[in-house]
């Protein structure tokens, strides 16, 4: 069966993680996919530096139309972010009858409903778990591994950026504005921090991990939001003396008359496994009346973390084009060899 085609609008630094991971695991990647996977056409204004970024033999454009036009192309994905550009070409792929991957959490929070919606009418897949938490399978495994269970609350540390600068505030006695200097340095913040200080960042997550965990839809407007701005490092510094740590939380929790849902910072014992999460790392606490509580800790950003979920979602999408149900859900032996054989 010859490989699904997939485009790319937009080759910044997850893009280029998705090409890294493809090529460097090919094999891994196909076998469980049940097919290749092939990125042949990138758009991206930049063209020569999505042409070096990529190699040989991808067609790279300027122009995302002409992705989405290209009648050979199964999957587009989705990596230009923002609300404006970025929704008239998912819906474009989508009318096209593209499946589409993303990682635009502002966007599925904000117009998620109608994305799906149309998704939903063409009969094609919207698959997001970039969207929400980098690395971590956080939307898979509210989706699949805990969908047994009744979500009763959800709090999570779901962005990186405020973080880290609450981690350096602590550490290093830091001030917010020169702890923000620091993330922006090394590159944690979006290019306009304040999505990321304010909230609302963490505020986009909570609220599309809300809308998987609750059967609700998505309410980016319905929720609390206070970010880090106000907090000065002697907060910080009582908060470890009373034996707590601040963090920047994302709460989802079922109550008498609906969800609520909420990001402010807040006190957590210093024993608790989720105040001692450091630096830009991210972690999701779920409590599901079967299960219990649960934890998923790991990179929230980054290239190639971001790229795992990315093509995670081009895995489950290729799954399903694929004329053998094996690869439709996980097993185990899918391929004869033997364990020396699959640890070389
Ligand atoms: N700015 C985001 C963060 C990037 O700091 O977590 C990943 O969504």
């Amino acid at each position: 069966m010859k490989p699904i085609q997939v485009g790319l609008l937009g080759i910044g630094t997850v893009g280029s993680g998705v090409f890294n991971v493809l090529a460097r695991n090919q094999e891994e990647i196909q076998r469980r996919a049940g097919r290749g996977i092939a990125i042949t056409m990138v758009a991206d204004l930049d063209v020569e530096r999505a042409k070096n970024a990529v190699g040989e033999g991808v067609d790279v454009v300027s122009d995302a139309r002409a992705v989405i036009a290209n009648p050979n192309i199964d999957i587009v994905i989705e990596l230009i972010g923002g609300y404006g550009i970025a929704k008239q070409l998912v819906m474009e792929a989508i009318a096209a009858g593209k499946h589409v991957v993303t990682a635009n959490k502002a966007l599925l929070a904000v117009h998620g409903s109608e994305i799906f919606a149309a998704a939903s009418a063409k009969g094609v897949m919207v698959a997001f778990e970039a969207a929400v938490a980098g690395g971590i399978p956080i939307i898979k495994a509210l989706r699949e591994g805990l969908t047994a269970n009744r979500i009763q609350w959800l709090a999570g540390i779901i962005n990186g950026t405020t973080n880290f600068i609450l981690s350096e505030m602590r550490d290093k006695g830091l001030d917010f504005d020169a702890a923000l200097k620091d993330a922006q340095r090394l590159g944690y913040a979006e290019a306009d921090p304040t999505f990321d200080i304010e909230g609302v960042d963490a505020a986009h997550k909570v609220t599309i991990m809300s809308a998987i965990a609750f059967g609700i839809p998505v309410q980016f407007d319905k929720a609390y939001i206070e970010g880090i701005t106000k907090l000065a490092a002697q907060d910080i510094k009582y908060a470890e003396q009373l034996g707590y740590r601040i963090k920047l939380l994302g709460v989802s929790k079922r109550v008498d008359k609906g969800i609520e849902l909420r990001v402010h910072p807040s006190l957590v014992p210093a024993k608790r496994l989720i105040a001692n999460v450091e630096g830009a790392m991210n972690a999701v606490v779920v409590h599901g009346d079967a299960v219990g509580t649960t934890l998923y800790y790991g990179k929230g950003a980054g290239s190639e973390p971001t790229a795992s979920a990315v093509i995670a979602d081009l895995v489950d999408i290729t799954r399903l084009h694929t004329a053998d149900p094996h690869h439709r859900v996980p097993h185990l032996a899918f391929q004869p060899g033997t364990l020396q054989d699959a640890m070389g």
